[in-house]
């Protein structure tokens, strides 16, 4: 009984806070696998109480809270970036620099332009990324690029799917992509490629172009990609 309770203070010590930095369909999808997990998560906004950060938390109980992205940014020790990508590097000053330094960025954002309409462009692409302009803005910040391929209910469940196909990750730091995969392997992920560097976000994220024409195509985006050799 005695080593049961030791075994279980441990396992609450090991537990990070996680930040999300952002209110949309993606960060309340993130935000609420983490909870089921056992996180204590807080989702963080422009404004303090912001409607759809508040109404997260009241449907996620007493490990989920909301705030603004800089109460979340200094709350977390790893932090989900899943903001508009037209206006991360805004919305990551605004969680404060000295809120993120030291600690993994999971990247989870696509810089993409629907001011024309569909299908949209990327502000950024072919010898620069989103994943890439975060790393140089924040050097000392472990930039991971990952689940930025795929729907943000398939991000948290890849069980919907018969065969849930890959997970691709990069970034610069190597233990900072290892803590990483293994947190997404708690979500589910088996098939997880490490892609090098934070300079394979441009490849990550231009698949998003096509991406996009799949799912009109075959109008679901419940889908993924699955790499043969
Ligand atoms: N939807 C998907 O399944 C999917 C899949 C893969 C990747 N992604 C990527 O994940 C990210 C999140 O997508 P989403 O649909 O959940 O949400 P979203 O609508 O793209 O972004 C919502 C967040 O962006 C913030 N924001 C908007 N304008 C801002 C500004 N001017 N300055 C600072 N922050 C601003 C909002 O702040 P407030 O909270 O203050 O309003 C909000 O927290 C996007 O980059 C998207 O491309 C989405």
């Amino acid at each position: 009984m005695r080593l049961m309770s030791v075994k279980y203070f441990v396992n609450l010590k090991k537990m990070k806070n996680i930040a999300i930095l952002g209110t949309g369909m993606v960060g309340d999808a993130i935000g609420t696998k983490l909870v089921s997990l056992g996180y204590k998560v807080m989702m963080g906004s422009r404004t303090a109480n912001n409607e759809k950060a508040v109404a997260w938390s009241t449907r996620n109980g007493i490990l989920a809270v909301s705030g603004t992205f800089s109460e979340a940014a200094s709350f977390g020790d790893i932090i989900f970036n899943c903001t508009q990508g037209q206006v991360s590097l805004e919305a990551l000053q605004l969680a404060g620099r000295e809120n993120l330094q030291g600690k993994i960025l999971i990247d989870v954002a696509n810089p993409l332009d629907f001011s024309k309409g569909m299908p949209p462009s990327l502000t950024v692409c072919n010898t620069d990324s989103l994943g890439e302009l975060i790393q140089r803005q924040f050097t000392d910040v472990k930039v991971v690029k990952a689940l930025n391929t795929m729907n943000c209910q398939l991000m948290v469940n890849p069980g919907l799917l018969k065969d849930p196909g890959n997970l691709f990750l990069c970034g610069n730091d190597t233990e900072a992509k290892i803590e990483v995969g293994g947190l997404l392997r708690s979500f589910g992920w088996e098939k997880i490629i490490d892609l090098g560097d934070i300079t394979a976000a441009r490849g990550t994220e231009q698949i998003l172009p096509i991406w996009v024409r799949i799912m009109g195509t075959l109008g679901t985006p419940m889908f993924n990609f699955s790499i043969v050799q």
